[in-house]
């Protein structure tokens, strides 16, 4: 690799120039002069034969295998050319630029800064000593020729010691810009915690995004306070444990982000230490999308074991409850039905027979697999119509409806799907507000043709731990008779039939909200489909 000059050399050629010149170091000015020419041209003649007994030496010295010398031999000489270059034309500095680049990579790189020095002392006083020899017979000359040596020597070893450095202080940087970039675009939440009190010590830029708060927001707050109160001691733990045995791992945690969202994680935390230095490395890898998959598929194994039973059970009974009806019928015909008791009684059963019945198409509806065929459905018309079929339960509980609709066209849906969603969402919201309220229905279209629905009302709201239940078939709070505990599980049923999503918000004493998002084909583009 071709060494390269750049500006930063000048800056530090003259630099020490300045050391020396300052600590009286400089005594021969740099510029061309005839003792410079004399020094380098014996350099030159003498340097090869010196470094022939030099590369011996330090071979052995070193512990440098034979075959290897030649190279070094090769190298040195060249070195030595290079540098004699410099001292008759100080303005030369290819020298210096050749040093710093094999500092930084080259073949010295590899060792330490005083096995290459000390070879490089050696070498100087090998050729000093010829020098004494060759000019022995000119005092003034050999002492002035060694005078120059000794301060281009210096120089030389000055300047080496800076590039050793230099290329160390390099190398780390990179190390610590490559660390820096692995953690942060690693797929995960990394923090370094403070190991006496478990502060936030660097977080990357993926805890940034996630938690909401910036790096230097979050230097210094403490573990606990990046997970939810009631986590701390759990927490805790896991940092007892990672000193005991040096790491821990945790799946039951979650990171509490700014605005108070929880989102479930995979902790996963380590002891680091180097040289004095300890600190914690938290890994946390976000589970909510695992979380979700596995609940809905709990859910949804839940839902077909029921549903199969639901289906079975419904049809064993359809067939001895039309006997029952058909003998009520028969029984009406022949007792005395101006008896009033008798005629109340009858009526009674027939009633019941009714919501029996009801329930089993209910049951029946929830099991079905098939997907119902999609028709032209005004989705605002038909939720106009189901309030209107409820007004009068609404007017008597004081319910006040209110209705955003935001559909501009008739979709592609399931007239009798949809109808069974709205009447099961809209009698909940109604059942919730015995003491009157407000309902409101929106409905509004979204990108990727998918249509939203939300019910929402004032009511008495659904309590925390009931939230996981409220879809499951026969869960209800209602008073018996009054609530089967199939209405949201037909609806969920249904929902996901059309490859929809439900959701639900809720708060205690202020209401709920339902939203279902539906895919759903508007038929402007339906027609246009079929004009083609
Ligand atoms: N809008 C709501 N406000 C408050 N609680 C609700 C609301 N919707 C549903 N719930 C709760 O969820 C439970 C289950 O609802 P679901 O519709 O499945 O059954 P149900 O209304 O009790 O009976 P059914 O609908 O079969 O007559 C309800 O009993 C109620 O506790
Ligand atoms: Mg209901």
């Amino acid at each position: 690799m071709e060494p390269v000059y750049d500006s930063s050399l000048e800056s530090h050629l003259r630099r020490i120039e300045g050391y020396m010149r300052g600590c009286l170091l400089l005594t021969y000015p740099r510029e061309r002069s005839a003792l410079r020419e004399e020094l380098a041209a014996f350099i030159l003649q003498e340097g090869p034969v010196a470094v022939e007994e030099w590369v011996a030496l330090i071979g052995r010295a070193f512990n440098i295998p034979e075959w290897e010398w030649q190279g070094i031999r090769q190298g040195m000489n060249d070195a030595l050319l290079r540098w004699s270059h410099h001292i008759s034309n100080p303005e030369d500095i290819e020298t210096y630029v050749y040093l710093r680049s094999h500092a930084r990579r080259g073949f010295i790189s590899q060792f330490s800064a005083s096995r290459f020095l000390s070879g490089q002392m050696k070498l100087r006083h090998m050729v000093a000593e010829r020098m004494r020899d060759k000019y022995a017979m000119q005092p003034e000359k050999l002492e002035s020729l060694t005078a120059l040596l000794q301060q281009e020597f210096q120089e030389r070893l000055l300047h080496i010691t800076d590039f050793f450095v230099e290329a160390r202080e390099e190398d780390l940087r990179e190390q610590e810009a490559s660390y820096r970039k692995s953690i942060d675009n690693a797929p995960a939440v990394i923090f370094r915690l403070d190991y006496d009190v478990a502060t936030v010590l660097d977080a990357n830029i993926v805890a940034e995004r996630l938690m909401g708060y910036r790096r230097d927001e979050m230097a210094g707050m403490r573990l606990w306070d990046l997970v939810p109160a009631q986590e701390r001691a759990r927490a805790q733990r896991l940092l007892h444990e990672t000193k005991v045995r040096g790491h821990s791992d945790r799946e039951d945690l979650h990171l509490q982000t700014r605005r108070g969202d929880l989102v479930p994680v995979f902790f996963n935390a380590g002891l680091i230490e180097y040289g004095h230095q300890r600190f914690f490395q938290i890994v946390c890898v976000d589970i909510s999308d695992r979380k979700r998959l596995e609940s809905q598929l709990i859910q949804s194994e839940k839902m077909a074991a029921i549903g199969q039973l639901a289906a079975g059970i419904a049809h064993e009974i359809r067939n001895p409850l039309a006997i029952i009806m058909n003998a009520l019928y028969d029984l009406s015909e022949i007792v005395d039905t101006a008896n009033p008791e008798v005629r109340e009684d009858l009526q009674i059963a027939k009633d019941e027979m009714a919501r029996v019945q009801e329930i089993i198409n209910n049951l029946l509806e929830f099991s079905r697999e098939s997907r119902a065929e999609l028709e032209r459905v005004d989705i605002n018309d038909l939720l106009r119509k189901t309030l209107q079929l409820m007004h009068k339960s609404m007017q008597n509980a004081d319910v006040r409806v209110i209705t955003e609709f935001g559909l501009s066209a008739p979709c592609m849906a399931n007239q009798n799907a949809l109808r069974q969603i709205f009447l099961n969402l809209i009698t909940n919201a109604v059942q919730a507000m015995p003491q009157g309220g407000e309902l409101r229905v929106r409905t509004e279209s979204l990108p990727d043709k998918r249509v939203r629905i939300a019910v929402s009302d004032t009511g008495q709201g659904i309590p925390e731990e009931h939230l996981k239940d409220i879809f499951n078939p026969f869960f209800t709070t209602k008073a018996p008779g009054q609530g089967t505990g199939l209405g949201l599980s037909v609806v969920h049923s249904v929902v996901r039939r059309f490859h929809g999503d439900i959701s639900v918000r809720s708060k205690i004493g202020e209401g709920t909200s339902f939203t279902i998002e539906l895919p759903c084909q508007c038929t402007e583009e339906a027609d246009a489909a079929a004009f083609i």
